[in-house]
């Protein structure tokens, strides 16, 4: 069986993909030092699909520690680069911390790419490379300005640290620019685990709903859109999970044109953030306890994606519409409630 290593397997994002890799036939090895996740969540990757993820607890940024993974696994003929740090408010306030784990690890990842010749390597990027957009749908030739935190230009210089290493070496690759990602694994077995007070949206949402956060606030009505709040393009996590397989099926294939290729994960729809609460509370039945408040520093007024490319190209079509991301993000933190009620 072809096997691939996930770095950052036991995130969110991550446990979604090793589900999707294993149902589709490959055989996967994790690199996570837990440092922002919990290894817990491979027990439901196990449950899903009746296969014990090896997971290797060691800090990317130790070049030796990350060789030794290689040296371990000299099958590996594929990576999956997710592990890094991804909260824009903390990379505000921390920028270096965020340039060193993030880059650091990258070029170790990259190292060990080399020297191990592995041909296929597909990195975690995001929609926030674009910054603060003139119009959406956005495609993957829209010119990316500077990023609007030092989150996202660590994603920027990522895209052009893989672009240049690739072109002097026969590694192929993709870059995967997110859009947002939400929802949970339909079995409810795995979801976002947040650590602290949530700051992105949706757990946000569930949170409040569930009375683990008294209110949450809507960051800001008086932007140039429908109803004053800002649009994103969500994205089910398990949508996000299946173009990985592909975009690692497409590069096995070796039907890639160039040495590396960009594609943007995302619906093709935008939603203001009033829209989401209001789907959530339809289909949780729950009233929201939400208030409006100011803007948040660092916010784009909107942006969605054009993923003709992505369909086109991989095959990919999403899915889950935005009434499922809801009802699997509400069914997971009900589920979450439960577990802790149970301990
Ligand atoms: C969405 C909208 C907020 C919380 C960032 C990164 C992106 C990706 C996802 C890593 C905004 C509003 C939010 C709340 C609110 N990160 N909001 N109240 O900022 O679009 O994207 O996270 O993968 O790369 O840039 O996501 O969910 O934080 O915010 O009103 O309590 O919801 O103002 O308009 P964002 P988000």
């Amino acid at each position: 069986m072809n096997k691939i290593l996930v770095t950052g397997g036991c995130g969110y994002i991550g446990s979604h993909t090793i589900v999707d890799l294993i149902q589709h036939g490959f055989e996967v090895i994790s690199a996570d030092n837990n440092s922002r996740s919990n290894a817990s969540i491979l027990d439901g990757v196990e449950r899903i699909t009746g296969k014990k993820i090896k997971n290797y607890l060691v800090d990317l940024c130790v070049f030796d520690d990350t060789h030794a993974v290689f040296q371990e696994n000299p099958d590996i003929i594929g990576i999956i680069h997710f592990a890094a740090f991804k909260s824009v408010g903390e990379s505000v306030e921390h920028p270096l911390r965020y340039f060193d784990n993030n880059i650091n690890s990258l070029i170790n990842i990259l190292r060990c790419c080399e020297e191990f010749s592995i041909p296929n390597f597909v990195f975690s990027s995001s929609c926030t490379v674009y910054g603060n957009p003139d119009e959406s749908p956005v495609t993957e030739e829209t010119q990316t300005k500077l990023a609007e935190s030092p989150y996202g230009y660590t994603k920027q210089m990522g895209e052009q640290i893989v672009q240049q290493t690739v072109n002097s070496n026969k590694i192929q690759s993709i870059l995967l620019r997110y859009f947002n990602p939400v929802g949970a694994h339909n079995s409810i077995e795995i979801g976002e685990l947040p650590i602290g007070k949530p700051a992105n949206l949706v757990p946000a949402i569930t949170q409040t709903a569930i009375g683990k956060l008294p209110q949450m606030q809507v960051f800001g009505n008086d932007y140039p859109t429908r109803d004053g709040s800002c649009v994103r393009d969500y994205i089910h996590v398990s949508d996000i999970a299946h173009a990985h397989t592909l975009a690692l099926n497409y590069l096995i294939a070796q039907k890639n044109t160039r040495n590396c290729e960009v594609f943007n994960l995302g619906t093709g729809n935008g939603y203001t953030v009033l829209e989401v609460i209001n789907t959530f509370e339809k289909v949780s039945e729950t009233k929201l306890n939400y208030q409006i408040s100011g803007r948040r520093a660092g916010d784009i007024v909107g942006i969605f994606a054009n993923n003709e490319k992505a369909k086109q190209q991989l095959g990919w079509v999403p899915q889950f519409n935005l009434e499922d991301m809801m009802r699997t993000a509400w069914q997971w933190e009900l589920k979450l409630k439960n577990l802790n009620q149970n301990k």
